[in-house]
């Protein structure tokens, strides 16, 4: 029997009061995430960042001012999607989310994944796409094709920042934005 979802506003609630790990120790702010609640595609990045930290906002510097031109690659609005984070709040120093990390702070993005309930989960680059996908795969192998995560429909691609200075990655990122933007599309257009 599936349990009935979490409002967005309690779990918002809970991540907020989060001391589940030491980075509580660090944050300036917890970086919930933002977007439609009725999202059909849910975007999923790392963690927060410097700018994030100090905002509470997620994709807020250099890599998600990329993300929005890259939103609008597939046809898609920052408003009209959702965006997240696996962690809530940022390492220090932007270093690598460590496995206890991610394991304290994974109940959240679970709650935020069954309330938004989206046809559509966008990984950005190889933590998140590990965490959905459950899966040892690097990023390189997996971009650009549909996955399968329970009912989701998960489409991995790197992460932004890590195309900014990389022209080979960038490349496949949009070239995947544009794919995702094509299936997003046909798939309205066939009412699936
Ligand atoms: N990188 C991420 O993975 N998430 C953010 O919110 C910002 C940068």
């Amino acid at each position: 029997m599936s349990k009935i979802p979490i409002p967005l506003d309690e779990i918002r609630q809970s991540v907020s009061q989060c001391r589940s790990c030491p980075l509580v120790d660090g944050r300036t702010n917890v970086v919930f995430g933002e977007g439609s609640p009725n999202a059909r595609v849910l975007i999923v990045g790392e963690a927060p960042g410097k700018n994030e930290d100090l905002q509470g906002r997620p994709f807020v510097g250099a890599a998600g001012k990329y993300l929005d031109e890259l939103l609008g690659v597939a046809g898609l609005r920052r408003e009209e999607v959702f965006i997240a984070n696996v962690l809530k709040c940022r390492p220090p120093g932007n270093r690598d989310p460590r496995p206890e990390e991610i394991e304290a702070c994974a109940p959240f993005l679970r709650e935020q994944t069954r309330t938004i309930n989206p046809e559509y989960i966008v990984t950005l680059g190889n933590f998140s796409t590990r965490f959905i996908l459950k899966t040892d795969r690097g990023i390189t192998g997996l971009h650009g094709q549909l996955h399968m995560a329970g009912r989701f429909k998960v489409f991995p691609v790197f992460h932004p920042a890590a195309a900014l200075y990389d022209s080979k990655k960038r490349e496949a990122l949009e070239n995947d934005f544009v794919t995702l933007g094509q299936l997003l599309k046909s798939e309205t257009i066939n009412g699936n």
